[in-house]
């Protein structure tokens, strides 16, 4: 999503501007142009010359710098940036903005510049909770730059507590957000994703390969276009994305109640989870020994969750997942009509490149109004776009009563 953007990242002269160097590498490789703009406190930090040459680019750093490339840097990089990053963001560059001063290249910068930005604020506990502070952020954040929280941890004056920089997968993440269209706004989206595990004794169960990537994709897909997104997750070996609600569950009847408590509220409905069939009858509350066998373990049918929505009358877009290994289109129709479906999503299992762990999919949309679309492979971040590209075409065919 970043490739071929143009970022604009500000440094400011806190600890946390070590970071700017890692922050820049992964901008680049996610296929962003960077360029950046540090203040005289952050030069003391980290210097120049390592920002340059990852980056690949010059490093502004004064307004009044005969030899720097840019003619009127402030307003060349105001009108080049696509966005623009502050990371790590100090109390007193905040109080600047808020306050419209522009005493330096990054502050005369942002005050020229109208693209989405991004403030990430790092500083120590105590200047985060001051009340002036506070006030700048909420002035900011209430002016359309978009505030990112400050991670609880040890900070560098060797206390645990706010205003740690953000995770840089996090800020990558958010950075995403600003620049996609915000075409799920209003919607309420519910997820599931990853495996349910159905206890046979307290060391044993049953489960399937599902790792969560195409669910969390999806949930994160979501949340970066607006939506309010709800995530009832099985147990996975991955880190949820940061969405509204996280709910985790481990067996099909946990994901059942979770699901059915929160889909009435839900206006799109997409269930990636794959949803043990069976569960043992009872669960032993002792290990089950090997002389004892596993002749004697009945298992029962777990409920379809899916088709227990799909028979309610009022819900959202439903959207539902197959996964064959065999005539996978006729088994994925009649799939989608069984359980009442607006839309499916089928993949081969047998297909190179798809699957439970893979990270890249090959998938094919089909919906209730005969709509089929076979996609080539991709990554699972970008299947999970074009499965919402393809929900907000169904929400234009269904009309009104489709709409949010
Ligand atoms: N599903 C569900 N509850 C279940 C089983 C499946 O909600 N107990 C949902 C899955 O999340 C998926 C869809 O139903 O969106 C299809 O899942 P799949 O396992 O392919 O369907 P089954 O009906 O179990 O069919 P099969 O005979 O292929 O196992």
């Amino acid at each position: 999503m970043l490739k071929n953007k143009k970022i604009v990242l500000g440094i400011t002269g806190g600890i946390a501007a070590y970071k700017s160097a890692e922050l820049i590498r992964v901008f680049v490789k996610a296929g962003a142009e960077v360029k950046v703009i540090m203040t005289r406190n952050a030069t003391e930090f980290i210097t120049p010359l390592t920002l340059r040459t990852l980056s690949r680019n010059p490093v502004a750093t004064d307004m009044f710098d005969a030899a720097q490339p840019y003619d009127m840097a402030h307003i060349a990089l105001a009108d080049w940036a696509d966005a623009f990053v502050i990371a790590p963001a100090t109390g007193n560059l905040i109080g600047k903005i808020a306050s419209g001063i522009a005493d330096d290249l990054l502050t005369t910068t942002l005050m020229a510049e109208n693209k989405p930005t991004l403030i990430c604020p790092a500083m120590n506990d105590k200047m985060l909770a001051n009340p002036f502070l506070r006030e700048n952020l909420r002035k900011l954040a209430g002016t359309g730059y978009r505030v990112m929280q400050s991670d609880v941890g040890e900070l560098a004056c060797n206390v645990t507590g706010a205003g740690r920089l953000p995770e840089i997968p996090e800020i990558l993440d958010e950075l995403e957000a600003l620049l996609t269209v915000q075409d799920f706004t209003g919607h309420k989206v519910l997820v599931t994703a990853g495996p349910t595990q159905e206890p046979l004794d307290p060391v044993r169960y049953i489960t399937n390969y599902s790792s969560g990537k195409m669910g969390y994709a999806l949930a994160k897909a979501a949340h970066q276009r607006g939506a309010k997104v709800t995530l009832i997750s099985g147990p996975t070996k991955i880190a949820p994305p940061k969405v509204e609600t996280v709910i985790f569950v481990r067996t099909a009847q946990e994901m059942h109640r979770a699901v059915m408590d929160a889909c009435s509220k839900a206006s799109v409905i997409i269930k990636a989870a794959a949803v043990a069939d069976y569960r043992p009858r009872v669960t032993a509350a002792e290990k089950i020994k090997k002389d004892r066998g596993l002749a004697g373990v009945e298992l029962v049918c777990n409920p379809d969750i899916i088709a227990a929505i799909g028979a309610k009358k009022k819900r959202g877009i439903l959207v539902g997942f197959a996964m064959e290994t065999q005539d996978l289109l006729d088994n994925a129709r009649r799939k989608m009509t069984r359980k009442n479906m607006d839309m499916i999503v089928a993949n081969n299992l047998c297909d190179k490149g798809a699957g439970f762990e893979a990270d890249t999919n090959i998938i094919t949309i089909l919906d209730r109004f005969g709509g089929c679309a076979a996609l080539e492979k991709m990554t699972k971040q970008e299947a999970a776009h074009r499965i919402l590209d393809h929900i907000l075409s169904l929400k234009m065919k269904k009309g009104p009563a489709g709409k949010k």
